[in-house]
């Protein structure tokens, strides 16, 4: 048996106070498959339907289960359970709440909007060609290590300089997000891009931390990123 402690919160009604808690439910490990998010299924289809998270593709693409288990963020469903301890599962630090384990990302994908994350070239912006975009194998391969990222936001949410400013500091993910357009060979708005990140904010409040790095489930390196862009902005200025 695993024991899973799990923060719960929903809007008080009226009268009522905060109704913050930490609910505990036994698991048997044998009735349930071998992953975090298998048990929260288990738990919710079981013991209690008003247990909420999201979820959706169940194999580490979507980004949609991210959230903090046993001190660090990652995604239920790659994460394991340890059979010899007990499992403490807490939304992404410091998001606003909506309900137990989800999060509020509406500021996360109104600064992924802000980085205009789509392909821009010339004939797009004078409205004229509509074409393929064609790119050599060597071109392709600098997206690698960018491509990959899902979005889960597991890395901005572990990185302390977002917590102090995550309305102004961009933040691992939408920064690596934005240098995956700048890398494009495709793209034709590069010194825009790089133009528009020079800012104390939103590009410089990354102390290098590299709580980032760490974190990140699919193994992508944010913090080596971000410090690519510092580098392509000083060589766009000469
Ligand atoms: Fe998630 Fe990694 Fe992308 Fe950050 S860089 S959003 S942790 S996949
Ligand atoms: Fe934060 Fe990563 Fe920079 S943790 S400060 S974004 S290196
Ligand atoms: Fe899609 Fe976990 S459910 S990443």
């Amino acid at each position: 048996m695993v024991k899973f402690n799990i923060y719960r919160w929903d809007v008080p009604s009226e009268n009522e106070g905060t109704n913050y808690r930490v609910q505990s439910y036994d698991i048997n490990l044998k009735e349930c498959g071998p992953m975090v998010l298998d048990a929260l299924i288990k738990i919710k289809n079981e013991q209690d339907p008003t247990l909420t998270f999201r979820r959706s593709c169940r194999e580490g693409i979507c980004g949609s289960c991210a959230m903090n288990i046993n001190g660090t963020n990652t995604l239920a469903c790659l994460k394991k359970i340890d059979a010899d301890r007990d499992c403490k599962i807490y939304p992404l630090p410091h998001m606003y709440v909506i309900r137990d384990l989800v999060t509020d990302l509406t500021n996360f994908y109104n600064q992924y909007r802000s980085i205009k994350p789509w392909l821009i070239t010339n004939e797009q912006n004078k409205g004229t060609e509509f074409r393929e975009h064609y790119q050599s194998i060597e071109d392709r391969k600098k997206l690698d290590g960018l491509y990959e990222c899902i979005l889960c936001a597991c890395c901005s949410t572990s990185c302390p300089s977002y917590w102090w400013n995550p309305d102004k500091y961009l933040g691992p993910a939408i920064l690596l997000q934005a240098y995956r357009w700048i890398a494009d060979s495709r793209d034709q708005n590069k010194k825009e891009r790089l133009k528009a990140l020079e800012d104390p904010f939103k590009l410089y409040r990354c102390h290098t931390i590299m709580n980032c790095t760490k974190t990140c489930p699919k193994h992508l390196n944010p913090a080596k990123v971000i410090a690519q862009i510092k580098k392509e902005i000083v060589t766009y200025r000469e």
